[in-house]
């Protein structure tokens, strides 16, 4: 396994002949550490299976399955399936997913320290995926910004990017809000926590999942200062040009494993509809996201 910084980019590493079924649990630990600090790893020459990228995962961690069962890939419900593509004129998992600044599974009351995502079927044209290191963010944001979250928790929920399921069709909306509500309720967690694996501050925030933020007293604050470091972050930037912005490209044989607790990501735009196929594993590791949580 030889892994190496990406030329010309201010993260992730390029990790060379990795392979899972053989690889010695010295190797994996050094995977996981370059992961953590260097927030991107493209393993290289992975032609995996379901069935076998659910392997490589489990190297890593303890998969956790999504919530929702319309995502999952029909053999292996580990697989999250994110798919414009039918397959043999079925729809398979849901398409167009990830538009937006998220962590993975920011509005859950767990989440999991690492994605992996192993592209099938690459786009031509518009490919990649949107990072923004929200450590870095955290130590540009000026003074008083910085000054104005201290001590302060945000407001997280799907609520904006629920995706509505083929068995909503007819349902009145107000029922499926009130399904959401109930079974995803807002979570709390610090604006900034100390990334357990690097000792890193993290500004954990989305534009996609964060809605709200408060004292330490649950008074809620002014929205303003959420849009401000939607702002400062790079979030509202619709040219994707702000300088915490990670364009992460991709080709097929490729599997990008990242840090989902400092990083923020987004699925690219595309302005012509065109064939694209991931799947998704997802894992606990050895870490709350961050020490000292409190999971009901
Ligand atoms: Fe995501």
């Amino acid at each position: 396994m030889q892994i190496k910084d990406q030329p010309g980019a201010a993260l992730g590493v390029t990790v060379e002949d990795f392979d899972h079924t053989t690889a010695s649990e010295a190797d994996v630990q050094d995977l996981k550490k370059s992961v953590y600090t260097r927030k991107i790893a493209v393993l290289k020459g992975q032609d995996l299976t379901p069935e076998q990228f659910l392997a490589l995962g489990k190297r890593l961690g303890r998969p956790e399955t999504y919530y929702e069962p319309m995502y999952e890939h029909p053999d292996v419900p580990e697989v999250f399936v994110s798919s414009d593509v039918p397959e043999n004129g079925r729809r398979i998992g849901v398409p167009k997913t990830g538009r937006f600044w998220h962590a993975d599974y920011q509005f859950m009351p767990d989440p999991f320290g690492i994605t992996l995502i192993h592209p099938q079927v690459v786009p031509e044209k518009n490919r990649g995926t949107y990072f923004i290191d929200m450590g870095r963010a955290y130590e540009r944001l000026p003074e008083e910004l910085r000054a104005a979250i201290a001590g302060t928790r945000c407001r997280h929920s799907v609520r904006k990017y629920f995706k509505i399921r083929p068995q909503d069709v007819y349902r009145p909306i107000s029922e499926i809000i009130e399904e959401v509500e109930t079974k995803t309720p807002p979570v709390v967690q610090p604006t900034t926590f100390t990334h357990p694996m690097t000792g890193e501050t993290v500004l954990y925030l989305s534009e996609g999942f964060t809605v709200g933020i408060e004292g330490g007293d649950g008074e809620p604050l002014d929205g303003e200062l959420l849009e401000r470091l939607f702002e400062a972050t790079g979030q509202l930037d619709d040219t994707f040009g702000h300088e915490g912005i990670h364009l992460q490209s991709f080709e097929k044989g490729d599997l990008l494993v990242w840090d989902n607790r400092s990083l923020i990501h987004r699925a690219r735009h595309t302005t012509t509809p065109e064939p694209t196929v991931s799947y998704r594993v997802t894992v606990h590791d050895e870490r709350k996201l961050y020490d000292g949580m409190r999971v009901a």
